[in-house]
């Protein structure tokens, strides 16, 4: 890198020579550039660690469950759910509208199952004759509590969040 000095002969003319081997600060736009993409990736860094904090700030004041609450949604007293018959609803909690089964095990309580099937994700189907959710993709089949009896599907129907307040039945996001 070139720096310029200043210098003067014996009878006081200022010279000019170029200084090869200086260790002045060398301030030329490349190593300013560089100097400024540091300091933005520093900025930047700063920034999403900052942000993170924020994210588990927000973690604490509203914990999941309190997230998973404020989206139950009301679908039906208790008496439109007969005993051991899954009864087919809709779900908007998240936006659009999703199929989840609704069972009434009498002394075991309620569950709510979602009808997608957990090998491909096609729609189950209640088949009363046979008491199993039915897959018409490939054939895979699940007891009146999501269990595989049959097929391909690697584990069993997705259970949801599902709530008895007064007389009505609550469900709630995805619990597995
Ligand atoms: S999608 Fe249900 S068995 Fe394949």
């Amino acid at each position: 890198m070139e720096v310029r000095r200043r210098t003067f002969d014996s009878a006081g003319n200022e010279k000019k020579s170029i200084d090869k081997t200086s260790s002045q600060p060398v301030t030329d736009s490349t190593t300013l550039g560089r100097r400024k993409f540091l300091s933005m990736g520093i900025g930047t860094i700063g920034a999403i660690i900052g942000l993170s904090y924020v994210g588990l700030f927000g973690k604490f004041m509203w914990p999941e469950s309190a997230l998973a609450a404020s989206k139950l949604q009301d679908v039906g007293s208790v008496g439109k759910f007969p005993v051991n018959t899954p009864t087919l609803v809709g779900y908007k909690g998240a936006g659009t509208e999703e199929g989840v089964y609704v069972v009434n095990l009498g002394s075991e309580g309620f569950i709510a199952l979602d009808f997608h099937c957990t090998h491909l994700e096609c729609n189950v189907i209640w088949v009363p004759a046979i008491k199993q959710f039915m897959c018409p993709c490939h054939g895979g089949s699940f007891d009146i509590k999501g269990t595989v009896l049959f097929g391909p599907p690697p584990k069993p129907l997705h259970r949801r969040m599902v709530k008895i307040e007064g007389d009505n039945v609550l469900l709630g996001v995805r619990l597995v």
